[in-house]
């Protein structure tokens, strides 16, 4: 579908961050305009690395056309065929479908009728637990189901035992059409799902080697799921392609991801450690998980490009509006000033309801008769935005004129720049996540996997825990 991208254009109100507006722990224009060097170098180091190393990201949304009609062909004969789709994979293999299959289809989709979703019911399965696996296999038929297998690295732990378990059950049941329940997304070039995918016949989609697991949800990984769905891909594309264009300038004040950048990357440097990214509408309530990895494992680093140990980050915390107001905001309005709140504010939704009359012995409650919760949840939102501003709190909002594939691919490049530009700033590997590997390393070790004996005699001399500190 094409959209109308002016009336369809996401718009960046930093009002709220500015000293102008909420007094002394705002920025004020001078300090913006002492880090337009910053700003310039962050721009320039993204524009250098476009499509390169691991910012092949940057043109997914140019670079995937036969793949767009291949994803298209198979998510038709995935509709056709079975009753369930299933993504296996964890972290940016699962966040990116999980945020999107939310945002744009209906909210209890796989409560609809077949007849009204007109496409399989849809789960990821981003967890080992035990009892969620056992759940799975309790409510979806294995022989109705299209297993969509992502890791990149086709070698996590969690994926690839995930991958077995389901594997096992499927060749019991079906024998070698088992073959056609599986399609593998990973990396063409390495790792054991490549190999494993190709030995046993899978249909494959590759992950392009310079886009890593957070920033991979407009390739195969995301496009897939969400086409079996009938997520238009090529508005979701499209979207991400028109914001990649908007921020081409190298000034922030022309380029709303770099200013986005800047604003927090100067927070940061005041102390602000911690980012609230707080959507107000139900649809986008994943999109705050998707925010929150990606701004985790790809800002929170040890040292810097120089060397330094900078032990840098901010800690994203997610949240739902209006529905956290009732449990986050006193926090955010009288706790530390050690926060900046991102809103996500959308114009039009996609229903309207109506509060009917009927309270007219009670003025307490009559005020709301007559009125939309669609006008309800956005005053609630200027509302909330107006305790923060008159608490000198940091406070920005995005604003989405509504919530469709164009508008949502804006708004995943437009945090996927921001992320990229603040990482410049910070002088960091925004692509890399060390801190995960050790965690991953030392499950292996305690596994007895070969090769980590080492780590396993590492692990051995720990400190022992003592019982006068478990109680
Ligand atoms: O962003 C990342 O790179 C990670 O979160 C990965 O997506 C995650 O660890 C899963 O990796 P893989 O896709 O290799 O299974």
């Amino acid at each position: 579908m094409a959209y109308n991208k002016t009336e369809n254009k996401l718009r960046f109100d930093y009002n709220n961050m500015m000293a102008k507006n909420i007094g002394e722990h705002g920025i004020t224009d001078k300090e913006l305009s002492s880090a337009a060097t910053k700003a310039y170098i962050a721009f320039d180091y993204v524009e250098r690395h476009r499509g390169k190393d691991m910012m092949g990201w940057t043109e997914l949304p140019y670079n995937q056309g036969e793949i767009v009609e291949d994803i298209l062909k198979t998510a038709k004969d995935i509709r056709a065929k079975f009753d369930y789709f299933v993504v296996l994979g964890i972290g940016g293999s699962a966040l990116g479908p999980i945020s999107v299959f939310n945002a744009l289809n209906h909210l209890h989709y796989n409560d609809l009728p077949k007849s009204k979703r007109k496409a399989p019911k849809f789960y990821v399965e981003d967890n080992i637990d035990p009892e969620r696996m056992a759940a799975l296999l309790d409510v979806i038929d294995v022989e109705k189901t299209m297993f969509n297998v992502i890791t990149k690295s086709g070698a996590t732990s969690e994926t690839m035992s995930q991958y077995l378990i389901i594997s096992d059950i499927l060749k019991k049941k079906l024998g070698p059409d088992y073959k056609n329940h599986i399609i593998a997304t990973t990396s063409e070039n390495s790792g054991n799902l490549i190999k494993i995918a190709r030995k046993e016949g899978f249909k494959t989609f590759y992950i392009p080697d310079g886009v890593g697991g957070r920033f991979s949800e407009l390739c195969p990984v995301g496009l897939l799921p969400a086409a079996v769905t009938r997520i238009d891909i090529k508005g979701l594309l499209d979207g991400a392609q028109y914001m990649d264009k908007l921020c081409k300038k190298d000034t922030a004040s022309k380029n709303p991801a770099l200013m986005a950048a800047l604003l927090q990357y100067i927070a940061m440097r005041k102390g602000n450690n911690v980012s609230v990214m707080m959507p107000y509408a139900d649809s986008l309530k994943f999109i705050a998980d998707w925010y929150c990895q990606l701004w985790a494992e790809s800002l929170g680093k040890a040292v810097d490009y120089a060397g330094n140990t900078v032990n840098v980050g901010q800690t994203p915390v997610k949240s739902l509006g209006v529905t956290d107001q009732h449990s986050q905001v006193q926090l955010y309005t009288e706790g530390p000033f050690d926060k900046v709140i991102t809103f996500i504010a959308v114009d039009k939704f996609r229903s309207e309801v109506t509060i009917p009359e009927g309270a007219e012995e009670y003025p307490n409650v009559n005020f709301l008769c007559g009125a939309t919760l669609n006008k309800l949840i956005n005053t609630e939102r200027v509302a909330t935005e107006y305790a923060l501003l008159k608490a000198g709190r940091l406070s920005n909002t995005i604003i989405l004129p509504e919530v469709n594939a164009f508008t949502l691919g804006e708004l995943l490049m437009f945090f996927q720049l921001q992320t990229a530009y603040c990482g410049a700033m910070l002088n960091i590997n925004t692509f890399n996540q060390p801190g995960v590997e050790e965690g991953k390393n030392a499950t292996y070790a305690l596994f007895d996997r070969a090769g980590y004996e080492d780590k396993k005699k590492e692990l051995e001399s720990r400190p022992e825990k003592q019982d006068k500190y478990i109680i």
